[in-house]
Parts: C-alpha cells; sequence; structure tokens
C-alpha cells in the first residue's frame, strides 16, 4: 500500500522493469468498502494486463454538501487484504492532502454526458469523478483502466475525457467497461447497498425487477413513457420513497431518447430510506 506520489512513481517503474518491454499496466480505480464488483474488475484486469493497480481514494470532490462523504465505508486493512489475496501489485491509497494539495484549483467537466440522470441530481458530481480520474492516470500512467457498467455514464464521462484530452494512444479501447455484477435476487452490487435495513434490502430486488419488466414491454412494442409510468409506481409500491429518474438514454452519447433506438439503455436511481440505488440495462 502506497500513499504518497514519489514512492507510487518508483513503484510502477520497478514493476514495469521487472515486467519487461511488453508487460501491460492495468488500474482499477475505487473507492474502497470492496465488492465482488470491484473484484470482478480487478480479476478482468489480470486477464488483460500483467501488473494489475489499484487506487483506492473516497473522493471529497464527487460527493454533494448533503451527501454521504463521512458515512462513505472505510476499510482500508480489509480491502488490503482482499486485493493482496487476488494478487493486486500495488494498492494506491492516497489521502485527500496528498491528492489535494493547498490551493488546488483545476477542475475538468466533460460537457454533454454529464448533463443528465446523476449529473442533474448531484451538481457537480461528475467534475469531481473526471478530476480524480485524470489525475489518477497521471500518477499511476497505467495503459488500461477499468470501470463498471453498472456506473454506465460515468464510463461515458471517463471516455469522453480521454478521448478528449487525449489520455492514451490507442483511444478508445484503453478505458474498459466490464458489466455489472449482480446478487443472487439481481441488486447490482454496491458499496451503498451496506446502507440498507434487512426489510429494505429485500424491497431493493424490486428495482432490477421493474426495470426488466419495463423492457420486456417496451420489446414488446409498448410505448416508453407508460412503461416508465408502470416502472416508478413499482418502486413506489415496493416501499422506495422516490424516483429520482426512470429515462431511456442512447448508451454512447446519453442523450435523451423519447423511443428505444437500437442503442438504447434504461437508467434508474431511486431512494429507499436514505439512500440512493441506481442500475441500467440495455434495451435490445
Ligand atoms: P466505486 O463506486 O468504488 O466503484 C469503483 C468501480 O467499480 C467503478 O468503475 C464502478 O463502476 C465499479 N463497480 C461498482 N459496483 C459494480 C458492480 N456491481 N458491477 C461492476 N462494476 C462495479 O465509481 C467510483 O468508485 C468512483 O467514482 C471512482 C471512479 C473511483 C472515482 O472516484
Amino acid at each position: 500500500t502506497i500513499c504518497a506520489l514519489n514512492p507510487l512513481r518508483q513503484a510502477t517503474a520497478g514493476l514495469r522493469r521487472a515486467g519487461g518491454p511488453g508487460a501491460r499496466l492495468a488500474l482499477v480505480p475505487t473507492m474502497g468498502a470492496l465488492h465482488e464488483g470491484h473484484l470482478t474488475l480487478v480479476r478482468r484486469a489480470r486477464e488483460l494486463a500483467e501488473i494489475v493497480t489499484v487506487s483506492i481514494f473516497v473522493n471529497p470532490k464527487q460527493f454533494g454538501p448533503n451527501e454521504d462523504l463521512d458515512a462513505y465505508p472505510r476499510q482500508l486493512e480489509r480491502d488490503s487484504d482482499l486485493l493482496a489475496a487476488e494478487g493486486v501489485d500495488l494498492l494506491w491509497a492516497p489521502d485527500v492532502a496528498a491528492m489535494y494539495p493547498d490551493g488546488f484549483a483545476t477542475n475538468i467537466s466533460v460537457e454533454g454526458v454529464s448533463a443528465g440522470l446523476c449529473g442533474a441530481d448531484r451538481p457537480g458530481h461528475f467534475d469531481g469523478v473526471a478530476t480524480v480520474v485524470c489525475k489518477l492516470f497521471n500518477q499511476v500512467a497505467p495503459d488500461i483502466a477499468l470501470f463498471g457498467e453498472k456506473d454506465w455514464q460515468q464510463l461515458a464521462v471517463i471516455r469522453r475525457m480521454a478521448r478528449d484530452l487525449d489520455l492514451y494512444a490507442p483511444m478508445p479501447d484503453a478505458i474498459i467497461g466490464v458489466a455489472t455484477v449482480r446478487e443472487e435476487d439481481g441488486l447490482a452490487r454496491s458499496s451503498r447497498n451496506a446502507y440498507l435495513s434487512a426489510a429494505q434490502r429485500a424491497a431493493a430486488a424490486a428495482l432490477p425487477r421493474a426495470m426488466r419488466a419495463a423492457v420486456a414491454r417496451m420489446a414488446a412494442g409498448d410505448a416508453a413513457q407508460p412503461a416508465l409510468d408502470e416502472l416508478t409506481a413499482a418502486l413506489l409500491a415496493a416501499g422506495f420513497g422516490s424516483v429520482d429518474y426512470a429515462e431511456l438514454r442512447d448508451a454512447d452519447s446519453v442523450a435523451a431518447l423519447a423511443e428505444p433506438n437500437g442503442n438504447a439503455r434504461l437508467f434508474v436511481a431511486a431512494r429507499i430510506g436514505g439512500t440512493r440505488l441506481i442500475d441500467n440495462i440495455p434495451i435490445d
């Protein structure tokens, strides 16, 4: 586990020397509280690269003033053991002062794809994500980086940023998306699932279920809006307190769609108790 930039650079240089000329270095950025979703990214990284690095940094810049920055689970020792068991070569775990030195004044804002969905509900969130991920790329200098499709809009923001800022030579292949890892009842794995009571956890299975039902209706030829209205009603009936959004968007540009276009995904964010859950699935 490395917490400062100079030792990090020495360590990655050492790993690259040991790996030899063709060795590829992968980075899996995370905020810790690792679960099977994160570990699936790590295992995919191991298939694609000889050197696997993981970062853990709970990034204050991507949390809003009334969000769960303080409550966010922090368990570095446990995470470090999990990663060691996966054979990860290096864990980069900077503290806030190392990531954002006094006077830090730079912001990366990716327009278009950051608008709407979580970008509308969480002002500044994707600026915080883009800024920290750009820094992580510059710090670790990976050949490839892996992100989960669970956070589809985030993946789109990072792909756009990497293209726009020439962060990688062989673009866009260097940013690798990994399919969402789910619990047995379909709920997407998330560090925030730990906030749920047993009753809320049971009710949360309505989210993927209602999404699949909406997609099935649209696949059968029903118009989108009635299917989305039924989805919202089903979540409220199941015990969700509110639905932040339930929308169709183009998979690549994340532009809003009135009806499926062959490249559409369904995106939902909904709250149960104080916990905000998100998910997205394709519409074939
Ligand atoms: P975090 O929520 O810890 O997620 C780290 C990575 O794991 C992200 O790429 C996310 O999409 C992926 N992931 C989480 N749950 C998953 C699941 N059930 N299936 C597949 N992948 C999953 O996302 C972040 O951290 C941060 O925004 C970060 C990119 C690290 C920037 O701070």
